[in-house]
């Protein structure tokens, strides 16, 4: 009977401390989360808006990239606003964040355009120097820019 009692109140205290745990364990923010910066007038900007900012950056420095900008000169503003708004969102997706890339698919954007491992670096620069001028943590760049890398073999040599 005594044994029992014991036996119970053990368990009641095993309970008592996983639910304890279960209170004070946060899942570990997504990349996404984690992506806050602070805008050119001081105010913090995160999610999406904050990637917006980043994307802005990224395409202001391939436009400005001799080595890749003949790339883009044929695009008219309407285009450049849907090639912001969709690396926006494929960013944003794969940073774990809610959004939804709706654009094509990386083989068949790229597709005849034979771009080289070097134009890929320096657009791979493009976008480091961008999340550098919104001091984005290296832990950050580096998981982004892992979660990009699967794709420059859908974009290099196509
Ligand atoms: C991190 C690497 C890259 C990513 C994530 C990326 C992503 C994208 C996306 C999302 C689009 C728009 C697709 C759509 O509107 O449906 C696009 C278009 C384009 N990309 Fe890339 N890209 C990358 C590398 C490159 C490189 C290295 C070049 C050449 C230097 C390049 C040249 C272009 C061009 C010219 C377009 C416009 C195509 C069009 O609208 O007809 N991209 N890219």
């Amino acid at each position: 009977m005594r044994e029992k009692g014991v036996r119970s109140g053990v368990l009641v205290l095993v309970g008592a401390l996983g639910l304890a745990a279960c209170a004070t364990m946060q899942p570990e923010p997504t990349l996404y989360e984690r992506l806050r910066i602070v805008d050119v007038s001081g105010v913090p900007q995160l999610g999406r808006s904050a990637i917006s900012l980043v994307v802005d950056d990224f395409v202001a420095n391939v436009a400005a990239d001799d080595r890749i900008n003949a790339r883009f000169k044929a695009l008219q503003p309407p285009q450049v606003s849907r090639l912001k708004a969709n690396l926006a969102d494929q960013i944003c997706q794969a940073a774990g964040g809610p959004c939804s890339y709706l654009g094509r698919d990386m083989k068949d954007t790229h597709k005849g355009m034979n771009i080289t491992e070097a134009e890929w670096n320096a657009t791979v620069e493009a976008l480091v120097k961008a999340l550098d001028k919104y001091k984005v943590g290296e832990r950050e760049k580096k998981e982004l820019l892992a979660a990009l890398g699967p794709m420059k073999a859908d974009i290099v040599g196509q």
